[in-house]
């Protein structure tokens, strides 16, 4: 055997990353995926907010080539800030740690891009000033909790000539590309649609809490708009700082509404409330349920959306009805296949089974003897799996893609004025509840 310490000192960093490869293969943060080759090429890199998604994309841009972080800021510093910043260094990140936004943006002067994935109600400063200070800018979902901030996004991004992507992971997905484009576009396997079905259900759960002696003093919280620690783990559910589940979480799929549907709603109807959890501290609605109305180029398509908090049963997909077959899609890679309407549909998809764009549905063994005529059974379509696997972590190839369009090797999949119009059509969902009456959508709204 070798003797570690001169082996480690006489290797140069490409040797290293190469030895550790083999012995990295099953960590989650393998040193050979991450991407600090050095060259020409390598972005720089800067992240604000380290919370939970921050540092599930963090962990995705570790399996991407080409990335160098030089920069982490939250204002949890004891907690978020040092576990990402030291995470980053364990894997030859060397990076700097800024509790605020601001001097970061002042001293990290050779940036390419900033990764914003702090609450939603610091989306438009974070993601303006960034852009201003000559970065692009991936931002998370919901672009922002106001149409005003996401406007002055869309508008930053214009004047500055940057790349502004939106959060919305699932328009680079490999499986929603060629759902849209082979099985919606082209094959048009679902015939008209005429109907939209979607929700997100999440299982009844407790506050979030954190370890009392990593409390935030109160002028800190403060500054940085949160009243106290609840608020600052829980801001999803307060006014002002979040926009509750149907923002959150709805967001997300009214998004590929509008994108399969090829159009922004003319109408949405919405019934919701705070139900279940205490209003004092859930003061956005724990269950929304709403209908959109389209006019697509086809005809009207209603689209209903639910997502309650209480009872996780079915969790979430997307479900898009027509004349001719049903697809059923979600993140959640479990679920992904198309049903046709009748045995004669079925024999007409045979050619698209053959041209590799749907799988053959798997063969039902025969019952060898049926003793009742299960009606449910005769009537349950063949399932057409999608054929297309998501091979890579959730945000990956959305933010490759971020990535490639700043070398100029593609367009982005969420720009600013698609995240807008996202915006524009969850925000008011919240409106239709409290109006508690339908309310429309201008073709103007989705514009800028
Ligand atoms: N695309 C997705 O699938 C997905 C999933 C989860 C969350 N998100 C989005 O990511 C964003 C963050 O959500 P989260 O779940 O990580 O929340 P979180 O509360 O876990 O993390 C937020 C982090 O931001 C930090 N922070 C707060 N204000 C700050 C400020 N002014 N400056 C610097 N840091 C600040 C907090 O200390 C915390 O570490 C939200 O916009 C959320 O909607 C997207």
């Amino acid at each position: 055997m070798m003797n570690k310490d001169k082996n480690e000192k006489g290797m140069n960093r490409r040797t290293f990353l190469r030895s550790t490869a083999a012995v990295g293969a099953s960590l989650v943060f393998a040193p050979k995926s991450f991407g600090v080759e050095g060259g020409t090429e390598d972005l720089n890199v800067a992240v604000i907010g380290g919370g939970a998604e921050g540092q599930v994309l963090v962990d995705a841009c570790m399996k991407i080539k080409g990335l160098r972080f030089k920069a982490v800021c939250d204002i949890w510093k004891d907690v978020n800030l040092r576990r990402v910043s030291r995470r980053l260094k364990a894997y030859k990140h060397i990076n700097n740690s800024y509790v605020d936004y601001k001097e970061l943006l002042a001293a990290e002067k050779d940036l390419d891009a900033v990764i914003v994935a702090t609450p939603d109600f610091w989306h438009a400063d974070h993601t303006v000033d960034s852009l201003k200070a000559g970065h692009h800018v991936y931002c998370e979902k919901e672009m922002s909790n106001t149409l005003e901030g996401a406007k002055r996004m869309v508008e930053a991004a214009k004047e500055t000539k940057k790349l502004l992507q939106i959060g919305h992971q699932r328009r680079s997905n490999p499986r929603y590309i060629h759902s849209y484009d082979k099985l919606v576009k082209d094959a048009k396997l679902l015939g008209r649609i005429t109907t939209v079905n979607g929700q997100w259900n999440r299982a009844a759960k407790p506050d979030l809490g954190w370890p009392k002696n990593t409390t935030i003093d109160q002028a800190t919280l403060e500054k940085y708009g949160f009243k106290n620690m609840h608020q600052f783990k829980n801001w999803r559910w307060y006014k002002g700082l979040g926009g509750g589940p149907i923002v959150d979480l709805g967001s997300h799929q009214i998004d590929i509404y509008s994108w399969f549907l090829g159009s922004n709603p003319v109408s949405v109807i919405a019934s919701g409330g705070t139900d279940y959890y205490e209003k004092a501290t859930h003061e956005w609605y724990d269950t929304v349920m709403a209908i959109f109305e389209y006019e697509t180029k086809a005809g009207k398509v209603r689209a209903a959306y639910q997502t309650i908090t209480t009872n996780s049963s079915q969790g979430y997909y997307e479900t898009f009805m027509g004349d001719e077959g049903t697809l059923q899609i979600s993140e959640a890679s479990a679920r992904g296949a198309v049903y046709p309407e009748s045995p004669a549909i079925s024999e007409k998809w045979d050619q698209w089974v053959k041209a590799g764009i749907i799988n053959e549905p798997k063969k039902k063994e025969e019952p060898k003897e049926v003793k009742v005529l299960d009606v449910r059974e005769t009537l349950a379509p063949p399932a057409y799996e999608i054929p297309v696997k998501m091979e890579k972590k959730y945000h990956q190839p959305h933010l490759e893609n971020f990535f490639d369009s700043i070398r100029g090797k593609a367009k982005l999949n969420c720009p600013a004025e698609v995240g807008y119009e996202t915006a524009v059509t969850v925000l008011k969902v919240n409106e239709a509840v409290e109006a508690a009456k339908r309310l429309e959508f201008k073709p103007e709204e989705f514009k800028i």
